[in-house]
């Protein structure tokens, strides 16, 4: 509940809203992190992908395709490439019935942009996505971040967590900043997840929590995770009784396209 001061207490549920309010809204658009907030979202989650020219932009995929009007890597583009192109129009187009006028001609935000906008009235939860092919990624997003005085002896803890699929990008920024709270994505295709107490042990060395895909997970799963002292964030999870599922085998927070699902949800507990 609202109560707790502290944003990594295990008591406390975290609602974090899925590259915005993506339900509503076109992803990882200021639109949409402006109604996660509105919405009452506890963090803004923001998926990273870097420039040509190293800007850090706010974006899931790896190429512009699914979520603008442009083509190819991202990687192969520079910021004023990236800038010319619409990331709302795919929206409307996609779902009708949430179409706006308003999303067309939305432009994709660099890190630095979000940041500076919601400044310390938001919670961010950032991924490094895709380090492998983005070196200086871990490096560029600390400097961003102490910039905006979101990291160090000034921020509140928890007001940045980083996560990845990357352990090695996790221990790279582990080994630049211990202080900065870190959560490891799993993901478990067809099979049931499992995860080992040595597995748990090892991620505790540089995490303080574990992010795995809900529909391969089940309480005994949550309940080890949770048993070795880690927090515990499913993604991505959109409907209410999934929701509930969740925080009966004791999730700690979850990731969703609906934040207004889960606020609603919490309130009622
Ligand atoms: O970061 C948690 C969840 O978002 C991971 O999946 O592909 O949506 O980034 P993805
Ligand atoms: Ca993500």
């Amino acid at each position: 509940g609202k109560g707790h001061k502290d944003l990594l207490s295990p008591d406390r549920i975290l609602n974090v809203a899925h590259r915005g309010a993506s339900g509503h809204a076109p992803e990882h658009t200021i639109v949409a992190y402006q109604l996660a907030k509105k919405m009452k979202a506890d963090y803004i989650e923001i998926d990273l992908q870097m420039t040509k020219d190293g800007h850090l932009i706010a974006m899931h995929d790896e190429t512009l395709d699914r979520t603008t009007n442009g083509t190819g890597l991202v990687k192969d583009h520079t910021l004023a490439e990236i800038k010319r192109l619409d990331a709302g129009s795919w929206f409307n187009e996609a779902y009708p019935d949430k179409a706006k006028p308003d999303y067309k001609g939305l432009k994709v935000p660099t890190l630095d942009e979000v940041l500076h906008h919601f400044g310390h009235s938001a919670n961010y939860y950032i991924e490094t996505k895709a380090p492998e092919i983005y070196p200086g990624m871990e490096e560029k997003l600390l400097k961003t971040l102490e910039a905006h005085r979101l990291i160090g002896k000034h921020a509140k803890r928890g007001k940045v967590i980083i996560q990845s699929f990357s352990p090695e990008s996790l221990k790279k920024i582990h080994a630049l900043n211990p202080e900065i709270p870190l959560v490891t994505l799993l993901w478990y295709e067809n099979e049931q997840g499992h995860i080992t107490k040595r597995e748990l042990d090892e991620i505790k060395t540089y995490a303080i929590g574990v992010g795995a895909n809900f529909d391969r997970i089940d309480r005994a799963y949550v309940q080890k995770v949770r048993k070795s002292g880690l927090l515990f964030h499913p993604y991505t999870v959109n409907e209410k009784p999934d929701m509930k599922r969740m925080l009966d085998w004791g999730a700690t927070g979850m990731f969703t396209n609906y934040a207004d699902r889960l606020t609603d949800l919490l309130k009622k507990n």
